[in-house]
């Protein structure tokens, strides 16, 4: 019997021949982030590498990405008007068609749908009269204009992170009514309440702010304690009509990114968000890591437990630092 498992652990070749999880920067997504009105690029802290882009800088940036084998984005618009119930669509979707229009197939463009970089308060939907409550359905509603906005404009894919009910099914609906039978829906379906989103939320301008009685997300993201609440709300939106489902955040949920994907039979992708990608960085600055082996090992970890595909800020960088951590 063959006792000696380092046999297949000595040289880079064999290392590689029976690696059984590989990362490609195929399998990558490269969020960025648009801000209406901005006169430069603005760095965003904790997320290196990351910027708040002009629309110039944005097609700039998208070109360097593509020389470095990145194919796939993630899109947040941050208009410069804010409201609270009705919203205009058209900065981001003007930037959809300038990037299509630029790169065509070459780039597979996912938009996220969302209303909070809209809203004067920051939440991710509708309020009530008295600021306590997101209104779901009225929400919903608006977020379907908002996908068929993006679809429109040419984005290849649409993927909601509001958390509201139903709005998967809404926006297959009116996607459908209006012909856009290719547009990929891609749900933020495991959501969690998590604090790991606030790099992000300085480079969305969404956090919850001013006076008000609902001061954060817990009445629609998940339960960090509740998995059987992922899987209901997972099960859920790939019945209503989602192509892709996802769970958000990443490393502090391999459990549920290995469970759901082996109960629900779609592709599902893992976002590996700000708050994840920053604490490799600062510590990397620290010298208290390697940031490239930590890289790499976070994004296996992400493939090893049943994800198709990964949403990082550091795609851009994947194959320099995937070079240097063989
Ligand atoms: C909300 C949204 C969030 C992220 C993407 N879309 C989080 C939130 O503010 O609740 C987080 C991404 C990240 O932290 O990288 N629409």
């Amino acid at each position: 019997m063959n006792l000696n498992y380092r046999r297949t652990r000595l040289t880079p070749i064999l290392r590689n021949l029976t690696k059984e999880v590989v990362v490609s920067t195929e399998k990558l997504i490269q969020p960025l982030f648009v801000v209406e009105g901005l006169s430069k690029k603005e760095i965003i802290p904790g997320l290196t590498g990351v910027y708040r882009e002009t629309t110039e800088s944005l097609l700039t940036q998208i070109e360097g990405d593509l020389e470095k084998g990145v194919k796939s984005f993630l899109l947040f618009g941050v208009p410069a008007q804010k409201s609270d119930k009705n919203f205009s669509y058209d900065f981001t979707s003007t930037q959809i068609s300038a990037i299509k229009k630029r790169f065509g197939s070459e780039v597979f463009l996912s938009v996220d749908v969302c209303l909070c970089s809209y809203t004067s308060h920051g939440h991710c939907g509708i309020l009530n009269d008295s600021m306590d409550h997101v209104i779901n359905d009225q929400t919903v509603d608006s977020l379907a204009k908002c996908a068929l906005a993006y679809a429109q404009a040419g984005a290849d894919c649409v993927a909601p992170s509001d958390m509201m009910d139903g709005r998967i099914r809404a926006i297959r609906e009116i996607l459908s009514k209006n012909k856009l039978d290719q547009t990929i829906l891609m749900s933020y379906s495991a959501k969690f309440h998590s604090g790991f989103y606030g790099p992000f939320r300085v480079a969305a301008d969404s956090a919850p702010k001013g006076e008000m009685k609902l001061k954060d997300r817990a009445t629609y993201q998940i339960d960090p304690a509740n998995p059987s609440d992922a899987y209901r709300s997972s099960l859920r939106d790939a019945e209503e009509g989602a192509d892709i489902l996802m769970v958000k955040p990443g490393l502090p949920y391999l459990d549920v990114i290995k469970d759901l994907s082996t109960k629900i039979p779609l592709p599902w992708a893992v976002y590996e968000v700000s708050g994840e990608y920053a604490a490799i960085e600062l510590m990397a600055e620290q010298n208290l890591i390697n940031r490239e082996r930590a890289h790499l090992e976070a994004w296996t970890a992400f493939f090893r437990a049943g994800a198709s595909m990964v949403i990082t800020y550091g795609a851009r960088n994947a194959r320099e630092w995937m070079s240097k951590a063989q």
